[in-house]
């Protein structure tokens, strides 16, 4: 199947993730099948749509009436066998290996051949989840990071067979649909991004643990130093700017100190075990009484809008 005749675009998922997700691609003109196995679930996802387009109506970026038509290409589903008329899919339902590859088995059976098949985990092996279909050459990893529809990155993952034409098409959707697109040239667990988040946030752990700052101060740090220039500057382009025999010392001095932590980190582990996951039970490093947690999202969505529009420039 040719790019062009790309049409119908299966989004499974209707969370975190898939919200964003389906919305992309229904407001790129894709008419989307949205599955989800519950309807409570792919409720949420209609009313979280609504309200992402809402704030992008509110700062310009989409009008009323985009948003009105795209909606109306959105197709909520309960029923897996709607995908069959997909020419891609994007799985984003829950990170779980079992789940994902049972999904997948079944969409085999019933899904067009030329069908592209992807999935938005965040670390499972691409090639062990394209075990699960009949065409492995047409199934990649399409990551996305939260908010999808707000973070123009995305990684693309090609799985041991995965053909290069489809790493090609999977790129070219993603640019369609207003993603910034890069390869991961190599299958390993978290990919670029994930990494790179994990081991920052293994050292901001760790020093909240020894009582080098509190979790305040190393949000401070991250926002009004380093990420100052994160949003504009890679970390390669910046020690080329800072020099790198300077940075070559500071690293080979300072890595003996840095958190080696094999494992979960103890922080962590114990905050979640008191119910402690953040924005979504009201409580984590911070506290998020009573209406603050969608204050705290509709923040950084206006914010994250405001840097986009900035880095247009
Ligand atoms: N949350 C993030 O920041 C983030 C970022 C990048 C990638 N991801 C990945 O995206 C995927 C989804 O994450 P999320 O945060 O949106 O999760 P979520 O729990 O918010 O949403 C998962 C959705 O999938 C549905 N679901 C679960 N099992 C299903 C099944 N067997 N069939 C159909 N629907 C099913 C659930 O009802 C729910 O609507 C995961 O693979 C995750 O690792 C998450």
């Amino acid at each position: 199947m040719d790019l062009e005749q790309i049409r119908r675009v299966g989004v499974a998922g209707a969370g975190t993730m898939g919200t964003g997700i389906a919305q992309l691609f229904a407001e790129a003109g894709f008419h989307v099948t949205w599955y989800n196995r519950s309807a409570a679930g792919l409720e949420r996802g209609l009313a979280g749509v609504r309200r992402n387009q809402g704030i992008l109506m509110e700062s310009g970026a989409l009008t009323a009436e985009e948003a009105r038509e795209s909606r109306a290409r959105l197709n909520p589903t309960l029923e897996l066998s709607d995908l069959a008329s997909a020419d891609f899919v994007a799985e984003t339902i829950v990170e779980d290996l079992d789940a994902k590859s049972g999904f997948f088995r079944s969409l085999d059976g019933i899904c067009r051949p030329g069908v592209i098949l992807t999935t938005n985990t965040s670390w499972l092996s691409i090639s062990r989840l394209a075990n699960a279909v009949s065409r492995p050459e047409r199934f990649a990893g399409l990551h996305f990071l939260n908010p999808a529809h707000l973070v123009p990155l995305v990684e693309v993952i090609p799985g041991e067979a995965t053909s290069d034409r489809t790493v090609e098409m999977v790129m070219e959707m993603a640019r369609r649909i207003g993603r910034r697109p890069i390869v991961v040239r190599k299958e390993v667990p978290g990919y670029v991004t994930v990494r790179l988040q994990a081991a920052l946030v293994r050292e901001a752990v760790h020093l909240v643990e020894e009582g080098v700052a509190t979790s305040a101060e190393i949000d401070v740090a991250v926002k009004d130093g380093l990420g100052m220039r994160w949003a504009l500057l890679g970390p390669l382009e910046i020690a080329d700017l800072g020099g790198l025999d300077v940075f070559n010392i500071v690293t080979r001095n300072l890595n003996p100190h840095l958190s080696a932590a094999r494992g979960g980190l103890r922080l962590l582990e114990t905050l979640v075990a008191s119910g402690r996951l953040g924005v979504k039970s009201g409580a984590g490093f911070y506290e998020y009484a009573g209406d603050e947690s969608a204050k705290v999202l509709d923040d950084r969505d206006r914010r994250l809008l405001k840097l986009l529009r900035v880095k247009s420039e």
